[in-house]
């Protein structure tokens, strides 16, 4: 039984591995944490495995998990997105008084987000929803955390969130409140789009390396450490590199014995009808969880192996490039496409923050993703001096270091683009990325022909660069320009 003075900080609900890790990385950093899951086996399970490493106290019913938390209380879900969430909040809004935090630590799409704060704050209590990255592991030693909803909350979470958060190298902890209502949810998606394209971009180089250049996993391993060293020094690449070391039975490489059909569970997705709601074009990410989509459509995939025509390619030794130019050349690649990657998920933060009056500084999301999450990298260190520099910066491509970057890496994207092609290997975001490039600096665009277009088969009028107003063309007529106000 917890007495007044006896009462934990903060509770978690919901004990699989996310929320039984959350719930001991805040016990070892001192507080008291109340634990609570719906089948009362799973938590007499966890006290019995853990219960002894912390101050943990345990509810059997939701009424007594909530007794058992000090005002205001405080209480954290970690359970499936979706229907299970919408009960919990439930339950523990009923059973809370005014003035007290639900937190929603899962992947919640951020317009539920939304409608559940409305919701909880008609009864006078808060609602946080809360983007939780960095696994399993960075929920036990220290994630990156991206709350949403009221500032008043923040308040009351922030010292609790900045104990248990991963540390950047300068010792800030990796997270701040990001806005109001769904801001945090929103801002987690769009870092799991990055995810996405992140992961795609690699996979599109272990692909030329493995498949044009002929490398062995453990030859592209090595590679991929050595890229860790430099600019690309990231999370994901340290994992590639693991992942293409390990060996199953008779020593054969992990890497080609999985079934190579990505899954998903939506927030790519989410984040690309997002962009495409928002008119953002996040091509990389868009790329990239059409390329899952592909690699699962496996019927579909199996029907057109060496069934379709490839006109004449070309093997590597037609490129006449060498091996060590080859991967330099793909490093640069990779680089150049996963700068366009942010830069595009960083200008559908900024539209959804437009749109959704959350005023997100994009420096501060860059900062709280520099450790804990899954895009951890150095190169965050950038992204956040590019936008502390000048938060309005109409695109990240435009920054003066990733511009002077860029103007290193171009002429081997361009060549690695050629290649891909001459080998016959997809590479949709390396390709997409730099056509995004091109277009975004182009003088000139096409869309002057689909105006064209548009007026001539629906009157949809169109505009003028060398005066104002709105133009229709008398299509069926004489032909006649007519000016429309
Ligand atoms: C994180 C991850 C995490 C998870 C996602 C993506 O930030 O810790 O993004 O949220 O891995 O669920 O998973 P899918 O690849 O299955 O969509």
């Amino acid at each position: 039984m917890t007495t007044e003075q006896n009462l934990a900080q903060i509770g978690v609900v919901g004990l699989a591995v996310m929320g039984s890790n959350l719930a001991r990385n805040f016990a070892s950093r001192g507080h008291k944490v109340a634990v609570y899951n719906r089948s009362f086996g799973k938590t007499e399970k966890f006290m019995e495995d853990f219960g002894e490493t912390g101050d943990f106290v345990s509810g059997e019913t939701i009424e007594e998990f909530v007794a058992s938390l000090e005002k205001p209380r405080r209480a954290i879900i970690m359970v499936q997105a979706g229907k299970a969430t919408d009960a919990v909040i439930e339950q523990l809004s009923e059973a809370m008084d005014e003035g007290d935090i639900i937190i929603d630590g899962g992947n919640a799409l951020f317009t539920d987000t939304i409608r559940r704060e409305k919701e909880i704050a008609s009864r006078n209590q808060h609602f946080v929803g809360a983007g939780i990255s960095g696994g399993e592991e960075g929920a036990l030693n220290g994630p990156s955390i991206m709350p949403g909803g009221p500032k008043e909350s923040w308040e009351a979470l922030g010292p609790l969130f900045e104990s248990i958060a991963a540390r950047a190298e300068d010792g800030t902890p990796c997270v701040t409140h990001v806005g109001p209502d769904g801001a945090g949810h929103f801002v987690k998606m769009v870092h799991n789009g990055i995810e996405y394209a992140d992961m795609q971009v690699i996979g599109e180089a272990y692909q030329l390396l493995r498949y044009g250049a002929g490398l062995t996993p453990v030859e592209i391993a090595e590679i991929f450490e050595e890229w860790n060293k430099g600019d690309l020094n990231s999370f994901l690449i340290e994992i590639t590199a693991e992942v293409l070391r390990q060996t199953v039975e008779d020593d054969k490489p992990l890497v080609d014995v999985i079934l190579d059909a990505a899954g998903q569970k939506g927030t790519g997705r989410w984040t690309v009808k997002e962009a495409l709601d928002l008119g953002v074009p996040t091509t990389g990410i868009g790329e990239a969880v059409f390329a899952r989509a592909l690699s699962s459509s496996l019927s579909q995939r199996t029907a057109a192996q060496g069934n379709l025509p490839t006109g004449s390619l070309k093997s590597f030794e037609d490129l006449g490039i060498s091996q060590e130019e080859f991967i330099d050349q793909v490093r640069k690649a990779l680089y150049a496409s996963k700068l366009v990657a942010y830069a595009q998920g960083f200008d559908e933060i900024k539209a959804g923050s437009l749109e959704n009056n959350w005023d997100i500084n994009p420096g501060d999301m860059a900062m709280i993703w520099r450790a804990g999450c899954i895009i951890r990298a150095v190169f965050l260190e950038k992204v956040k001096d590019a936008y502390d520099t000048n938060p309005e910066l109409e695109s990240l491509l435009l920054d003066p270091y990733f511009n002077g970057e860029l103007a290193g890496l171009m002429d081997s994207w361009r060549n690695v683009v050629i290649y891909s092609t001459q080998l016959g290997l997809g590479a949709p975001v390396f390709t997409s990325s730099l056509a995004y490039y091109d277009s975004l600096r182009a003088e000139r665009l096409p869309a002057a022909i689909i105006q064209g277009q548009r007026d001539y088969f629906g009157a949809h009028t169109y505009q003028r660069v060398d005066k104002d107003g709105t133009f229709h063309i008398e299509w069926t007529g004489d032909r006649s320009e007519t000016a429309l106000d």
